[in-house]
């Protein structure tokens, strides 16, 4: 029979994982454990506490569906999704930054032509996106781009009832030009608040913390041979640049949006009202690189 202090118990349970076969396996759950047991120790954690991280991680779990994942919403809020992709990002050489993918990312169906509205029957500022991919300068021509973000009240299709029966929209995946180039037009983006109907909004409401995000359009380029960029590009002015309830703001992408009052708009149409103009260039690094599933692909396997 044993009985471990809090101490010697660390190191026995690090003693049973000793025969681990998979060196990096071995190494994760080491740092885990060691990790965990000294927040307990450090924290004089008490049973009550522990009860509500367990009811709290339940919780969590009962609320991921096909269509929503709280334990992403999780990972965000409290920085570590930014922070596997800053270790997984730490030179850049000359690559455009990434930042978190969200999830509301649900894959992309056939390429769109370009100059597109990919906002048809959305309410909206006018928005003109005009954008393109390049590699140590040189244009990528046939290289899709996949592009989404929320409308003028902060939802994403996906979020919508409608979604099963309307289908995409503010949304579409396109394919470079020979210059590098691709456009759409759509509605200027706006801040709003990630889901806080759930666990995740609870602990945002207890510590005093909003759940907005600044506004933005998501970009996530692909193509082969090339490490796969996940980024966004954000509007240049926006309240919450300073403050992202999931820290993915990085300087390089923040971006001047125009304001343009010529009365007529890049697709030949007539200006009722003033129309914005977003310009950007995605610089990729040959590689290769994780895409994450989308949510709904996930969910149907
Ligand atoms: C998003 O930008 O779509 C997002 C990212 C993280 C959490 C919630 C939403
Ligand atoms: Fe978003």
């Amino acid at each position: 029979m044993s009985q471990f202090n809090d101490r010697t118990l660390t190191e026995q349970v690090l003693e049973s994982f000793a025969n681990t076969p998979d060196p990096r396996r071995k190494t994760l759950i080491t740092e885990l454990v060691l990790s965990l047991h000294e927040f307990v120790r450090k924290t004089n954690l008490t049973f009550e506490e522990w009860d509500f991280a367990i009811d709290f991680l339940t919780r969590t779990g009962q609320k991921c569906t096909a269509t929503r994942q709280e334990f992403i919403l999780l990972s965000d809020v409290l920085g570590v999704s930014m922070l596997v992709d800053a270790v997984n990002h730490r030179s850049r050489d000359d690559a455009t930054e990434t930042t978190v993918l969200g999830p509301f990312y649900v894959g992309e169906h056939k390429p769109m032509p370009h100059g597109i509205d990919i906002s048809v029957g959305i309410p909206g500022k006018p928005m003109f996106v005009n954008a393109r991919v390049t590699s140590l300068n040189e244009p990528l021509a046939n290289v899709p781009v996949d592009v989404w973000h929320a409308d003028d009240e902060g939802f994403y299709d996906s979020q919508k009832p409608s979604y099963e029966t309307q289908g995409a929209s503010l949304r579409a995946r396109f394919i470079t030009d020979s210059d590098g180039q691709f456009s759409f037009r759509t509605i200027l983006p706006c801040s709003y608040p990630i889901p806080t109907d759930g666990p995740v909004g609870q602990l945002l409401a207890a510590t005093n913390r909003h759940p907005m995000r600044p506004a933005h359009v998501h970009f996530l380029v692909n193509a082969p041979g090339f490490e796969p960029l996940i980024t966004h590009v954000f509007v240049e002015g926006d309240e919450y640049l300073n403050s992202d309830a999931v820290f993915g703001v990085k300087d390089e992408l923040v971006s001047k949006v125009e304001r343009h009052d010529d009365p007529i708009m890049p697709d030949g149409s007539r200006a009722s009202e003033p129309w914005y103009a977003m310009s950007y260039e995605f610089r990729v690094r040959r590689g290769s690189g994780h895409v994450p599933q989308p949510l709904m692909a996930v969910a149907a396997e």
